[in-house]
């Protein structure tokens, strides 16, 4: 059965991802689809339902992004949103003005007529919102239904022909009722089910790897991360021992991490999985470097070497699988032809030698953050494994500033052991994104007993964010953070001081590398 979907037309606002991660928690497929996706492409989708988000232009700006107005002939419900209402109400013969002085933050809009949109909602609602310009005249066939002061037409439908707008941004937390918003567009006035469940989606995905992959074998990167988990074990469901992991340690590895994965996939779920140490070998080739992108560098190019190297040992594969997430396939649609900055170059499997030639699976590439790890939790996976912290693919290399040394690796390995240990155990846990520890590579003076001591300072970074593209960073308490301080000082040798990064991102970044 087809998935009903919502489509999103995307006008550019900062955050129109959210919209969409809103619209599926209703338990309603979308997806986000550039403003001028042309008209036949929308249709042959056949959405339930069109939403029409923010955006920063005004719509008589030159070159304001405009949508092909035949959307309105689609015959399926639409909402606007901020700017995909000023859009829906010029397009359609209304008028949009500039408002007497730009709003921004909280309102009350009073709710002056029943609609659908609106239903079960009393009759003053909060809301957030952010905008120059406002809708000063409606289109034909459109009512206002409800209004500030400031913004009298705050939400507009034309109910006969299911065309709702709001001004205001009911995606964002600070309009609490926005989720009801939500749910009242789609499944009362667009007619969606709530069939967008990760069990359904766990069933679709099986058979459609099965359907696809027939009686081939599919080869699968093991990090121990939650995408490269989920994949594996949604493939290992479907195609059971046609499947085969490779997971390589690259000796940056945290404390644990490698007998980790081990004991889950290749002794709990019993995957074909093919552990290769590699630690001298990178370590050897990391001998004396200092350079944080060339660090980078050596360690994703010998990644590939190792990872090609055991993909020959196993014999004809046709597929290799990859956890890529929707995110990322928003972005490489609108980052097309812009131009844009290396700041960090973060590896993947990307760049595997000529000989090795694969037909690509991404089981994952519809689903955000939270529903992967949704989808973990329904195929069984542990919570360790579900929830674990992001952590960069050349590992603890890009936290041991300086020089890449056994002893060194050995201490900072030692030192986020123990800052692990303890937020392991904070109760503010699941506010944080990341939490480690860093190894600089100067050394300060200290006093031990009677013993002036000369050795290294670790960093505490422990940061909150909601993408990984800007963070803040925590207030831990000060307990927690003496208690960090005191159990690496006292038991990782080599340390004399702990300080902790209280940098934002921007300007600096989550890692030190
Ligand atoms: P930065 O340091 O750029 O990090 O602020 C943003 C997020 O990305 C993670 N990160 C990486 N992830 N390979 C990865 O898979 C990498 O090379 C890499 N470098 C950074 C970082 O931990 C943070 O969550």
């Amino acid at each position: 059965m087809p998935r009903e979907k919502i489509l999103i037309l995307d006008f550019g606002a900062q955050y129109n991802q959210l919209i969409a991660r809103r619209v599926r928690e209703q338990n309603v497929y979308c997806e986000l689809v550039p403003y001028d996706t042309p008209l036949a492409q929308l249709r042959a989708q056949d959405p339930m339902g069109l939403i029409l988000t923010g955006g920063p232009s005004s719509v008589f700006a030159d070159g304001a992004p405009h949508c092909d107005p035949g959307v309105f002939e689609l015959g399926v419900p639409v909402l606007g949103i901020c700017y995909g209402t000023q859009l829906m109400a010029h397009l359609l013969g209304g008028k949009v003005a500039p408002a007497e002085a730009r709003e921004y933050g909280h309102a009350v809009v009073g709710i002056e007529r029943d609609s659908e949109l609106f239903l079960g909602l009393g009759n003053e609602m909060q809301v957030w919102m952010s905008h120059g310009d406002q809708v000063a005249v409606l289109p034909d066939g459109f009512v206002g239904l409800a209004g500030t002061d400031t913004c009298p037409m705050a939400a507009i439908a034309d109910s006969d022909r299911s065309f709702y707008g709001v001004q205001f941004h009911p995606e964002v937390v600070h309009t609490p009722h926005g989720a009801d918003i939500f749910a009242n567009f789609l499944h009362r006035i667009c007619g969606c089910g709530r069939n967008w469940t990760m069990a359904n989606f766990v069933a679709e995905t099986i058979a459609s790897i099965r359907e696809t992959v027939g009686d081939g074998r599919v080869l699968c990167g093991l990090s121990g991360g939650v995408d490269s988990s989920v994949v594996a074990m949604l493939l290992h469901h479907a195609i059971g021992d046609r499947l085969e992991c490779v997971f390589v340690n690259n000796g940056c590895l945290r404390a644990g991490e490698a007998e980790q994965v081990v004991r889950v996939f290749g002794e709990q779920f019993s995957m074909n999985l093919h552990y290769v140490d590699a630690t001298d070998m990178f370590l050897a080739a990391l001998a004396g470097v200092t350079d944080p992108e060339e660090k980078r560098k050596i360690i994703g190019h010998r990644f590939i070497d190792v990872f090609a190297e055991e993909a020959r040992k196993l014999g004809e594969l046709a597929f290799l699988a990859q956890g890529t997430l929707y995110p990322d396939v928003i972005e490489s649609v609108s980052a097309k032809g812009g131009p844009s900055v290396v700041i960090k170059s973060h590896h993947n499997v990307g760049g595997l030698p000529e000989d090795l030639k694969f037909k690509l699976i991404e089981p994952l590439r519809d689903l955000f953050k939270d529903e992967v790890r949704r989808v973990g939790l329904e195929l069984g996976l542990p919570s360790s494994v579900v929830y674990r912290q992001p952590f960069p693919g050349p590992g603890l290399a890009v936290r041991l500033l300086g020089e890449i040394t056994p002893d060194r690796l050995a201490m900072l390995r030692e030192a986020d052991l123990r800052v692990r240990q303890e937020i392991e155990r904070y109760e503010g846990r699941d506010a944080l994104w990341q939490w480690f520890a860093v190894l600089l590579p100067t050394q300060s003076v200290g006093v031990m007993g009677d013993a002036r001591t000369y050795e290294y300072t670790v960093v505490l970074r422990a940061i909150t964010s909601e993408d990984g593209m800007t963070a803040d960073w925590a207030k831990l308490p000060y307990e927690l953070l003496g208690r960090i301080s005191n159990r690496i000082i006292n038991e990782v040798k080599g340390v004399n001081r702990v300080v902790y990064d209280i940098s934002s991102k921007p300007p600096a970044t989550i890692e030190w590398e």
